[in-house]
């Protein structure tokens, strides 16, 4: 394993993301090419594989530090009581639940996700938090938001949109259902900016991680793809520019721990 060689050089990066409709056939699952069908069938497989443990693996491969990412997050998205709230790629409703505290009773959340396992593996946690109310799940596609145009006052992403095959047409849906003025948070992984720390973190991604995986999740695989996909995916600025050409506009972003994740913001 090269670990210099692990983050993908940007054209590659950017290929699936800014080509037009010619190159959308592109996909890949971690590192292999697959085709766009193959890879949401493999998602929804993978997602099915890891739902009863997910929370519990992000703890335990964080070291607990993704619930801090979370919270700082959803904090700077600015909610207020009473607004409508869309958690995409939603899971196991982390960022929702959040959320919810934050819009109160007059508020409302809806948790949309492809997967209904991993909905399913959030709802007792979200009960026992909000008694159940406060957080509406949704089965659906990022890429084909079942909601009408203008109808959330905040969209947000967390750690979801890597997974999804279109990319560029999910945020545009994010865009299309968000009101004028409303805004998106987007909060996933990107490169570790010390070099020193980025070798420590790549050894700990493709040595440790997949251990792990295998010996408490029961999959070696669903935790190698985990690392590969982070370093396929659009390093900030990268990311700016796509949510910039869906027409998200105040497009800013804030890196935390080192940029290990990074919560991107932005306006309709
Ligand atoms: C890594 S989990 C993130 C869950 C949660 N947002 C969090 O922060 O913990 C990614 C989620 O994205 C969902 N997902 C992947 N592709 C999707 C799609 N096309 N539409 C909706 N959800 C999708 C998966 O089912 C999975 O629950």
């Amino acid at each position: 394993m090269r670990l210099f060689r692990l983050w993908w050089h940007a054209d590659r990066r950017r290929r699936p993301l800014e080509e037009p409709s010619g190159r959308e056939g592109e996909a890949y699952f971690g590192f292999e090419p697959v085709s766009p069908a193959e890879k949401t069938a493999r998602m929804i497989r993978h997602f099915d594989a890891v739902a009863p443990v997910y929370d519990a693996m992000n703890t335990l491969l964080s070291f607990g530090i993704h619930h801090a990412w979370k919270r700082q997050a959803v904090r700077m998205l600015g909610l207020r009581p009473g607004m409508r709230v869309l958690d995409v790629c939603g899971g196991t409703g982390d960022l929702a639940l959040l959320a919810a505290r934050r819009v109160g009773p007059a508020g409302r959340v809806l948790l949309y996700d492809i997967n209904p396992r991993m909905i399913a593996a959030g709802l007792p946690k979200l009960r026992a938090a909000t008694g159940g109310a406060a957080v509406r799940p949704v089965v659906g596609n990022a890429e084909e938001i079942a909601c009408r145009e203008g109808a959330f006052d905040a969209v947000m992403v967390g750690f979801g949109i890597r997974n999804v095959t279109r990319m560029r047409r999910a945020f545009a849906e994010m865009h299309r259902v968000l009101r004028p003025g409303g805004r998106l948070l987007c909060l996933e992984f990107s490169r570790p900016r010390w070099a020193w720390f980025r070798f420590l973190y790549d050894l700990y991604s493709f040595r440790v991680m997949p251990v792990l995986g295998e010996r408490i999740a029961g999959s070696r695989q669903a935790y190698t793809h985990l690392p590969e996909s982070i370093r396929t995916f659009p390093l900030p600025g990268e990311l700016a520019r796509l949510l910039r050409a869906v027409g998200f506009r105040d497009v800013a972003w804030r890196p935390f721990t080192n940029g290990i994740a990074v919560a991107h913001l932005a306006a309709r």
